[in-house]
């Protein structure tokens, strides 16, 4: 049987990248350039920045990535594209370099949601089976889905106000961490003691909702009271005791919903999903439930990345799933 290979697209906030994908769950090359450095400076991402960047580096990206897989535009049997959710001049760069590619090749266009995108992240792992649910913990949202079948997604939580990765990032700039600081916190945390037993908000309510902005706000009391009087905290306690908030939250509410809705899988998934304490608790969690086959998204692939929409685009391939050269992007695009 012939092989199915996929172009792929991704530049919904500052990760430029390309992929090739081969039947949806094959890897023949994931590049990625990244603009955290011309962002730092400013404490976290700069929209026409981003945009500006994305359109210098989007074709030297595809070229790469053409190179790397040793395929040409005439092997390809569909181009994928993140059209949303993200900030708009930056997903435009991508949706008009996969209209191009689309357009000159004669190939279908598969306009995939960023968010189904980091669910598919998994796929590279294992096969998803569903029902399934997915913990999608990222910079911009932090959200409980469920998946019945194939591509069809139902948010059944999210936070009421902060992700849990803006948390990181928020906190991470009280301690002097530069942007996006979730990877630092995480390394710092596994040297300290949970010594301050921050707040757990609506950990043990009967929903699937999460709030962070309480936990935001103690954290950054602690630390400004603790500079008015001039007393040094330990970075590491401070770090260890955030994370461990963050983490009994997720893991908390994870437990409440797959009791709730009874599934074959959970996925772990976003930028947050990458978080070593995260990682190693569902891992504990889960020997309560032996039904439920734990799938985390690969570390190297919790990011942003193309590679994640070509899984994504492949179902949507499978499923019919068309977009003319009309597409648009869209900034605020729910499941
Ligand atoms: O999914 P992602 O790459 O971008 C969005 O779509 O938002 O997620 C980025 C977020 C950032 O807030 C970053 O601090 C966080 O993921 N992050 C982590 C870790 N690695 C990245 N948070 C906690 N622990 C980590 N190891
Ligand atoms: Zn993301």
């Amino acid at each position: 049987e012939k092989r199915n290979l996929i172009l792929s697209f991704e530049s919904s906030c500052d990760e430029t990248s390309v992929a090739v994908i081969e039947n949806g769950c094959k890897v023949l090359a994931n590049i990625v350039a990244t603009q955290i450095k011309s962002h730092q400076r400013f404490g976290g991402v700069v929209p026409e920045v981003a945009s500006r960047h994305h359109i210098e580096i989007i074709t030297t990206c595809i070229k790469d990535a053409l190179e790397e897989a040793g395929v040409a535009y005439d092997d390809f049997d569909a181009v994928a594209v993140t059209y949303g959710p993200g900030l708009v001049g930056s997903l435009l760069i991508g949706v008009m370099a996969a209209k191009a590619v689309a357009f000159a090749h004669h190939l279908p266009l598969i306009p995939v949601n960023h968010m189904a995108g980091h669910i598919y992240a998994a796929r590279f792992v294992d096969e998803i089976k569903f029902p399934a649910l997915a913990l999608l913990v990222s910079g911009g949202h932090t959200e409980l889905v469920y998946l019945p079948r194939e591509n069809e997604f139902q948010i059944i939580g999210e936070t009421r106000d902060d992700a849990a990765g803006e948390a990181f990032d928020k906190v991470g700039r009280v301690l002097g961490i530069n942007y996006p600081a979730g990877k630092e916190i995480d390394e710092l945390a596994h040297q300290g003691k949970d010594t301050f037993h921050f707040p757990r908000a609506m950990e043990k309510e009967d929903n699937f909702d999460f709030s962070f902005s309480g936990l935001k706000s103690a954290f950054i009391n602690t630390v400004h009271h603790a500079e008015q009087i001039g007393e040094t905290l330990d970075k590491a306690d401070l770090a260890c005791s955030f994370e461990a908030s963050v983490v009994d939250v997720l893991a908390e509410k994870t437990i409440h919903a797959l009791k709730k809705f009874p599934v074959k899988q959970l996925i772990l998934a976003g930028g947050v999903a990458a978080n070593q304490g995260l990682r190693e608790r569902l891992d504990q969690e889960l020997k309560a439930f032996p039904d439920v086959q734990l799938l985390k998204a690969p570390l190297k692939l919790c990011g942003d990345n193309a590679a994640m929409i070509g899984a994504a685009g492949y179902v949507g391939y499978k499923h019919g799933v068309r977009a003319g050269l009309d597409l648009n992007a869209d900034p605020s695009l729910e499941f």
